[in-house]
């Protein structure tokens, strides 16, 4: 529970980044929710449009929390995958590097661009034994925004549209999980989906950077544990 103390402290932390944005920002920020549905909308691996926009919608509440520039946050969000290295044949420049065409074409400054290309290259995930910590504020808050996605009911969603997008089995009781201590490693990995919680999932919560993230994904992660627990039991005809 709550001291009113403790709510003083949460509800001033909240205010603490209130910005808001300018017009020209408010465009760009919409047009990119744009581009982002023409690009992303049919997606359906579980990094679809609306993957972005909760994302988005965590980063910026997140951004707040913490004091982070919520401009830079939201528009690092909207892009994180705009171009993802697993459908660029494990290309890593690709994102970035179109995040920053489209900023330049809508005359953002060269200063938030580079700002927004360096977080999209830093928040890929790359395997259990990789872990790349972002510089910035704002891309610690979009990475936190990121791997909330994945857990909770939301990320057990995810885990097995995923899956059943690249042909993976549910669960084979004779494959145990691999721990990937290279992102060569983990870009070639063809387990199954239940082993993607002991090999990503899992992991998550204990790699996030800012205490709002942390608050949010104790319970989420208890959720994904009590859902694993579960299947394992069904699996045996236990329950
Ligand atoms: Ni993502």
């Amino acid at each position: 529970m709550q001291t009113h103390e403790e709510e003083r402290v949460t509800s001033s932390k909240v205010q603490k980044n209130s910005t808001t944005l300018t017009s020209k920002q408010k465009q760009t920020v919409e047009k990119t929710v744009q581009l982002v549905k023409d690009t992303l909308g049919e997606e359906a691996s579980g990094h679809d449009y609306f993957h972005i926009m909760r994302v988005r919608a965590l980063a910026v509440r997140l951004a707040e929390e913490e004091g982070a520039d919520v401009y830079v946050a939201e528009l690092a969000a909207l892009l994180h995958d705009i171009a993802d290295w697993k459908f660029h044949g494990g290309d890593l420049s690709v994102g970035p590097r179109v995040a920053s065409e489209w900023l330049q074409s809508l005359g953002e400054s060269k200063e938030t661009i580079d700002r927004v290309a360096v977080i999209i290259k830093e928040v890929s995930y790359k395997g259990a034994g990789v872990t790349t910590t972002p510089e910035s504020l704002e891309g610690k808050v979009v990475q936190d925004a990121d791997r909330l996605d994945a857990l909770g009911a939301i990320g057990i969603a995810r885990t097995f549209a995923y899956g059943g997008k690249f042909e993976r089995q549910m669960y084979d009781p004779d494959q145990p999980p691999v721990m990937h201590q290279t992102f060569e490693e983990y870009k070639k990995a063809k387990g199954t989906t239940l082993n993607h919680f002991y090999e990503k999932i899992f992991l998550l919560k204990d790699r996030l950077n800012t205490d709002s993230a942390r608050a949010l994904a104790e319970e989420r992660h208890k959720y994904v544990e009590e859902f694993v627990e579960r299947f394992l039991q069904e699996w045996e005809g236990k329950k």
